[in-house]
């Protein structure tokens, strides 16, 4: 089965775009995914980016808890990068193995580091083992426990400058589906993404493979923008990354205002799901970027947040949260 067409039936039928998750490293790990899943889900998750030469090497242990997923979280899509085909055919196995929906290739990371060794978005400079990476994929899926695996890339519109061609060129290939961040690698995220080009990338799939899933990628934070955008843009599904940091329900049907309460058993929600999940694997400190998610739009919020960071245990902040809701009676 593939999901992708799947949901672009449903977006069809629906008139709204499908959403989907943007995988974000060090955010949407399988703790807070599980809480999106449960306040608000989009249509589909995704792993944060996970490295083939890691997964295909002995210390494997060392990324694999990059993909972690509970049930409750299909479809979710499993995001890997790297150069190497043979190590790429390598994580195709495991991913099938471990039961997910699909694979989704990183070609648009703007990370010196990973763009220095020719991948992610390094990759839109040589489009020849772009290719040969997704040749390799699709066999490998084939050979695969589940040969029906969903195959998309993930990738910005151009290096330097905008460049259609590239698009073109990933829509030449065989995958499902293409998200493109609707910006260059140079410009990273200090542009506003260029939402005006979409309609022409929509032109060029329609004129290179109407089979492939198109999904559009940059700056979405709000619940119009979701309703409206397929209309406008003509696009199949809609990606938000930052946009879930200022409305944790940005996905659910309908409008949704958390009390107080609700707002502070979200973040023992996660502490504890946290523990439960990592325990010492994960730095506990990375908790903290999501407390300006879950402690806002109520009276003593920010007081809240600022006593929660001044604070390094799980038993202390737990601690905190009990007396901060007895507070609110
Ligand atoms: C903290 C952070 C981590 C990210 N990690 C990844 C990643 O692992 N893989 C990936 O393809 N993109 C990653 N991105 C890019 C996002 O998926 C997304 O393309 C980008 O944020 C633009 O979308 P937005 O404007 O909705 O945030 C990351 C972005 C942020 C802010």
């Amino acid at each position: 089965m593939n999901i992708w067409k799947n949901l672009k039936e449903k977006s069809l039928n629906t008139g709204r775009a499908f959403t989907v998750l943007a995988p974000m490293e060090d955010v949407t790990d399988t703790v807070f995914r599980q809480l999106v899943v449960q306040e608000g889900r989009p249509d589909v998750l995704m792993t944060e980016f996970t490295n083939c030469d890691g997964l295909a090497s002995q210390g494997r242990e060392r990324v694999i808890h990059r993909l972690s997923f509970s049930p409750e979280q299909h479809p979710i899509i499993a995001q890997v990068w790297g150069r190497k085909v043979d190590t790429y055919r390598q994580a195709v196995s495991l991913v099938a193995e471990m039961g997910f929906d699909g694979i989704d290739i990183n070609m648009g990371c703007p990370v010196p580091k990973v763009v220095k060794n020719g991948a992610g978005s390094g990759l839109i400079k040589e489009p020849d083992l772009a290719r040969e990476i997704i040749l390799a994929v699709r066999e490998a899926i084939a050979e695969s426990v589940n040969p029906q695996l969903s195959l998309s890339v993930k990738t910005r519109i151009g290096f330097s400058s905008i460049q259609p061609d590239w698009v073109k060129h990933l829509l030449e290939q065989p995958i499902d589906a293409l998200t493109l961040h609707l910006r260059t690698t140079k410009e990273l995220s200090k542009v506003p993404a260029h939402w005006e080009l979409m309609p022409e990338f929509v032109s060029l799939r329609d004129a290179t493979n109407s089979n492939i899933v198109l999904i559009g990628n940059g700056d979405i934070t709000t619940r119009e923008q979701l309703a409206t955008y397929r209309a406008r843009y003509n696009v199949d599904g809609l990606m938000v990354g930052r946009g879930i940091f200022e409305n944790l329900w940005l996905f659910s049907p309908e409008e949704i205002h958390k009390e107080a309460r609700d707002r502070i058993l979200l973040v023992k929600s996660h502490i504890l799901l946290f523990q439960q999940t990592w325990g010492n694997q994960k730095n506990f400190e990375m908790i903290k970027k999501f407390f300006r998610i879950y402690l806002k739009n109520f009276e003593g919020a920010a007081q809240l947040r600022q006593s929660l960071l001044q604070l390094r245990t799980p038993e202390a902040m737990l601690q905190c949260i009990e007396q901060a809701l007895i507070d609110l009676k």
